[in-house]
């Protein structure tokens, strides 16, 4: 495992110094941003009080069968009651930013109507915590837990639902616009396209290629009206958050240059080409056909509401992918404890490089890029994931060469600031820098939480 070279023989310890290179030796631009990343569903717990409704993660995890070992995020790692603790953690980090998401059914129950005070009054004590604590926050609308009643009603494949999103946003931002200065609208739509409605391992757990496309065009919709509320009632910037994948041909055949290129089409600009120059890419298009119910489904408009100008794009990288020329994804690195995720930092600088080469300076930042390790609990009270202190020194080290190519990156959030709830793996992939007891709700900074101190204090390696 190229990653952990080097790192085997360090020694274990509550502040493993012998982590840190010399300070300053790659220094990121005076005031860059180093934040980490969570969402509702995946720490909050709490799933029944408050008011909080039902989302289709409710459903999904408690259906036998479709989480490892029946997970849910039930009570996750309690973080609705935990909080102020959490808060805490961040701040002996040292973070300047902090992603959360908010809950659209503690917002509205169902969907709909008015909102639940209850569940924006926890946003708002979480708001006011990360501020009291000199940190700022980037609020995610939706991170996938749709509430179950707009779900009954069609849930993405309806296009009614967009616009019960732009109402949810506008609430959110009547709310806690003052207070917020990133928002961002929907988290990687590829992934409910994809996992949701063409693997249907997550919920809701559909196997439609049909209706998978028309659902992408829709959370484009929402996130094109969400923009539109903002600038009617809302202050701070506004971004889409975009999972991106460097796609490689894996040999020199004009096949397989092909092949990545579509593939590109349906991981990368299917989604960039929308928001950002108002036009879907029309070899993806081309691809599905003039009868597939994504192109029936434009209508006149569509493509002007979901270009409207954004101020920020969020960009979240895990891994590339290799084509053949059958279009069959060959894998070329060595994988992480989630099978789906080769380790390969140069993909990071591939990316930012090609979004700023390919889309124009806008502003860019990392809301995710992680690791999940087996972490376990020392005798000694230690957790030592040396593999993440590895893993995410190559991916600084690959943003801090985009950056100094001229990619306008302002900050980077590590996914995840604790062990959660990793939706169809359940609790068995740690991705946190905090460790989390589960039996006891206990949080142990591991030794990549130690080190990540460390890098915020140089802002740099
Ligand atoms: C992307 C998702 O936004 C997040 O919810 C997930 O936990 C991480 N990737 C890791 O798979």
């Amino acid at each position: 495992d190229a990653a952990v070279a080097g790192d085997a023989n360090r020694p274990a310890g509550p502040a493993p110094r012998t982590d840190a290179p010399p300070a300053g030796a790659l220094r990121f631009p005076p005031g860059f941003g180093w934040g980490a990343a969570t969402s509702a569903y995946q720490i909050e717990g709490a799933a029944k009080e408050d008011g909080r409704g039902e989302s289709i993660w409710d459903t999904f995890s408690r259906t036998p069968g479709r989480t490892r070992n029946g997970d849910t995020g039930d009570v996750a790692a309690d973080h609705y009651h935990r909080y102020a603790e959490d808060l805490d953690l961040m701040r002996d980090l040292g973070l300047h930013s902090y992603r959360f998401s908010i809950s659209w059914p503690r917002v509205q129950a169902d969907g709909t109507g008015a909102p639940n005070q209850r569940g924006l009054d926890f946003y708002r004590r979480l708001v006011d915590g990360l501020h009291e604590r000199g940190i700022a926050p980037m609020a995610t609308l939706f991170h996938w837990d749709l509430p179950q009643a707009l779900q009954d009603a069609g849930g993405w494949e309806s296009r009614d639902v967009a616009h019960r999103f732009a109402d949810y946003a506008e609430i959110v931002f009547r709310a806690l616009g003052d207070r917020v200065p990133v928002w961002l609208t929907v988290n990687e739509p590829k992934t409910v396209v994809q996992n949701g409605y063409l693997v249907g391992h997550h919920a809701p757990g559909r196997q439609d290629p049909d209706a998978a496309y028309l659902v992408a065009h829709h959370l484009h919709l929402a996130h094109g009206l969400a923009v539109a509320a903002h600038r009617a009632t809302g202050a701070g910037r506004i971004g889409p958050a975009l999972n991106l994948h460097p796609c490689y041909p894996a040999d020199d055949s004009p096949e397989a240059a092909r092949a990545a290129r579509l593939h590109d089409g349906y991981e990368n600009r299917l989604y960039l080409d929308p928001i950002l120059t108002g036009r879907y890419p029309q070899d993806v298009l081309d691809d599905l056909g003039p009868d597939s119910r994504l192109v029936r489904g434009i209508r006149d408009g569509d493509l002007a509401t979901i270009s409207a100008p954004v101020d920020l794009l969020a960009v979240q990288y895990y891994t590339p992918y290799y084509l053949d020329g059958d279009g069959t994804s060959i894998p070329r690195w060595p994988t992480s404890q989630a099978p789906w995720q080769q380790i390969h930092p140069d993909g990071m600088y591939d990316i930012l490089t090609r979004v700023t080469r390919d889309y124009g300076p806008i502003p860019l930042t990392v809301t995710e890029n992680g690791l999940p390790t087996p972490d376990t609990l020392g005798a000694d009270g230690t957790v030592d994931d040396a593999r993440r202190v590895a893993f995410l020194r190559d991916h600084f080290a690959a943003a801090h060469r985009a950056v100094a190519a001229g990619v306008p990156l302002e900050s980077y959030h590590v996914w995840s600031l604790l062990d959660n709830f990793e939706w169809d793996a359940g609790y068995d992939e740690r991705w946190g820098l905090v460790y989390v007891d589960y039996q006891t709700q206990q949080r142990v900074l591991k030794r990549s939480a130690h080190w990540y101190r460390q890098v915020i204090a140089a802002n740099g390696l």
